[in-house]
């Protein structure tokens, strides 16, 4: 297809912000927080004798026996934090993408790739949406395999990656299950998901008119779904997933609590508990994410006491088969 000169000047334009965007860190580590984390960088140096220390200059140190990813020491001790709370900016198309209410910013998810992967390792995502996990691999030179029942969204992230030039992932449009059954055991380095809500069968009576018509209603294509039966569908794909993963590597679940039909729902622990009890994956942390981009909303104000949910849960399990 043939560009006009404007057409040119704009992708020009895109790439040089693209370029200005780029972290110089491998991990966009805060200045505040880097100051801090340098000044009791003793106890880093310790960890690693001086024949491993690879001194990669601003970025600090990369211990030359890492097997888990390709980040310093100053890097890895950042992403080692339990709480998240760096801004990711509304950006790769985020006008296209939000049409998908639960799409991810995928700097988040390529922090969470670059901790969990070195480069050109395999990613999969079983329930890819508008595929954040995807541009975040492709934003740091992983591979990316996604699976997503609906077609729009593939569509929207195929449409993402040429409107940004990047590298398409390979996607498959199908039921997840169908598809990981017939895929390689032990060869995927990374399983990064965010699992499709629970529709509950009160939600409707008890959602606000808003809340009803939001995006979010169009996650799932189930009408709605005991706690139970939505438990179960998602372990069985985390017991399928432990099969293609390989070996001491990660599976991070991305999963938002809820409160419906005038209760709390730890949704984060009830996944957990399922997965630890129904498969062989041993739970290793629950990061909490903190989104800044979430509003306020005041529910149950002045008489009883409802949160506004301005955090996701992020469960990282880990594959430890006995040799
Ligand atoms: C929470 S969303 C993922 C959003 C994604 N993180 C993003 O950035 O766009 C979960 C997705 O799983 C899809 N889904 C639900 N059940 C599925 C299944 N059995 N197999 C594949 N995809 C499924 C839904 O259509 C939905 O788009």
């Amino acid at each position: 297809m043939k560009r006009t000169m404007s057409q040119k000047i704009n992708k020009s334009q895109d790439l040089l912000f693209k370029f200005e965007r780029m972290p110089k860190l491998d991990i966009d580590i805060p200045n505040e927080e880097a100051k801090r984390i340098e000044k009791n960088d003793a106890d880093l140096l310790e960890r690693t004798p001086k024949s491993f220390r690879k001194d990669i200059g601003e970025r600090g140190f990369y211990d030359a026996r890492n097997i888990l990813n390709d980040l310093t020491g100053k890097e890895w001790k950042f992403m080692s934090k339990s709480v998240i709370t760096r801004s990711y900016p509304p950006d790769f198309q985020h006008n296209l993408r939000k049409q998908h209410g639960g799409q991810k910013p995928p700097l988040l998810c390529a922090d969470l790739i670059k901790t969990f992967t070195k480069k050109g390792e395999t990613i999969l995502d079983p329930f890819m949406g508008v595929g954040g996990s995807l541009i975040g691999a492709s934003l740091c030179g992983r591979k990316g395999i996604g699976i997503e029942l609906n077609k729009k969204w593939i569509e929207i992230y195929k449409e993402v990656c040429q409107l940004e030039d990047l590298e398409e992932s390979k996607t498959f449009n199908d039921d997840c299950r169908n598809v990981i059954k017939k895929m390689t055991k032990n060869s995927i380095d990374f399983i990064l998901t965010d699992v499709p809500y629970w529709n509950m069968d009160k939600v409707e009576k008890t959602r606000s008119k808003a809340a009803a018509q939001s995006n979010l209603s169009q996650f799932n294509e189930k009408e709605s779904q005991t706690k139970q039966e939505w438990l179960d569908e998602l372990i069985e794909v985390f017991e399928l997933c432990y099969e293609v993963l390989k070996n001491k590597k990660y599976l991070a679940i991305f999963i938002g609590d809820m409160y419906r039909g005038k209760e709390y729902h730890i949704l984060s622990a009830d996944l957990a508990n399922g997965i630890k009890s129904r498969t062989k994956f041993l739970l290793k942390a629950n990061l909490i994410w903190y989104d800044v981009s979430k509003n306020l909303h005041v529910y149950g104000q002045p008489f009883a006491f409802i949160p506004s949910m301005i955090h996701q849960n992020i469960l990282i399990f880990r594959k430890e088969e006995l040799t």
